[in-house]
């Protein structure tokens, strides 16, 4: 029987964590480098991307030892993106997962390295796995590459850059939220089915499922901006309004932008159908992300 879904994210929100900071814990670097890394991976979050995988794992598979690594690998790489995100160069902001900045605390450059750090460190955790299979390494290291590398996320962050002080059309705010958002999180549904065994068919219409979510995901996100509490955020409000971003507030208003999120929802669920995924947490998660108020 299924726990509520309340009781799933933080069953694995902790055995997330305590597998993160093994993993870090145990790195014979510079003391520097290994307290900045910790200290963003340390601060929490929501853990949403390792639990998105896990979810899709559970529905297709069943040795839920072989979506540990990917699921780690992938929060590393989300923590690092937020790293250098806030940095001055990029949105410039001063709280994170409910503490200062990363380059607050550490030095700028201390940031950028314990980035870096974070996602090659990533690619090892998948190398060095003994649950997976070497095919099995080798797509999830291809996949993640892609998905956050130059045709992916980091595409998205310089699009969303780009698109600072300039009037876009919701086509190419799309796309930008597409990549900066979607692709990570497109990661963590694709890799969880892949491990599980899933049929070309239920990849198919899950990729089609993760595409609306990382829309949603980000849609809230934006309007959270707007509307959220800092204090539960665990981060600084005002910061798209203060780079002059392009968001779905600002080009549809509040209201459009969460009418537009709500059409959103009714896509994923439908693709989540369709891929035989119905009774699965990623049903009440497509939900959660929707309704977040962090
Ligand atoms: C924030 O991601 C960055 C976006 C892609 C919108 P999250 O809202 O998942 O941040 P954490 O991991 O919970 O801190
Ligand atoms: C960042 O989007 C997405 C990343 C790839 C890190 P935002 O800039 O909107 O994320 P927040 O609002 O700072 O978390
Ligand atoms: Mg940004
Ligand atoms: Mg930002
Ligand atoms: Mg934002």
């Amino acid at each position: 029987m299924q726990v509520n879904l309340n009781e799933y994210i933080d069953k694995y929100k902790e055995i997330v964590h305590q597998e993160l900071i093994r993993h870090l814990k145990q790195l014979d670097i510079p003391e520097s480098l290994k307290s900045s890394m910790l200290y963003s991976v340390e601060a929490g979050g929501k853990r949403l991307r390792p639990i998105l995988l896990i979810a899709s794992y559970e529905n297709y598979g069943s040795n839920i030892k072989k979506a540990m690594a990917p699921a780690i690998a992938l929060e590393l790489v989300h923590t690092y993106s937020l790293i250098h995100d806030d940095l001055p160069a990029m949105d410039n902001d001063d709280f994170r997962r409910g503490k200062p900045t990363n380059h607050k605390i550490f030095d700028e450059a201390t940031a950028i390295l314990a980035g870096d750090a974070l996602l090659t460190y990533s690619f090892e955790i998948i190398a060095d796995d003994q649950h997976l299979e070497d095919f099995e390494k080798v797509e999830l290291m291809k996949m993640l590459s892609k998905a956050a590398g130059p045709g992916g996320m980091v595409a998205g962050q310089i699009m969303d850059m780009e698109a600072e002080n300039k009037p876009i059309n919701l086509q190419q705010l799309e796309t930008i939220h597409e990549l900066k958002t979607g692709e990570l999180l497109t990661f963590s549904v694709y890799a969880g089915a892949f491990l599980g065994r899933a049929s070309d068919e239920e990849i198919r219409c899950l990729k089609e499922f993760a595409y609306y979510l990382g829309l949603i995901f980000q849609v809230q996100d934006d309007i959270l901006d707007v509307t959220g509490d800092p204090e539960k955020l665990g981060k600084s409000t005002g910061s798209d309004e203060d780079n002059k971003k392009s968001t779905y507030p600002n080009l549809l208003g509040l209201d459009g932008a969460k009418k537009h999120k709500e059409m959103y929802v009714q896509k994923a669920k439908k693709a989540l159908t369709k891929a035989k995924a119905e009774n699965s947490y990623l049903m009440a998660l497509t939900e959660h992300f929707s309704q977040r108020d962090h």
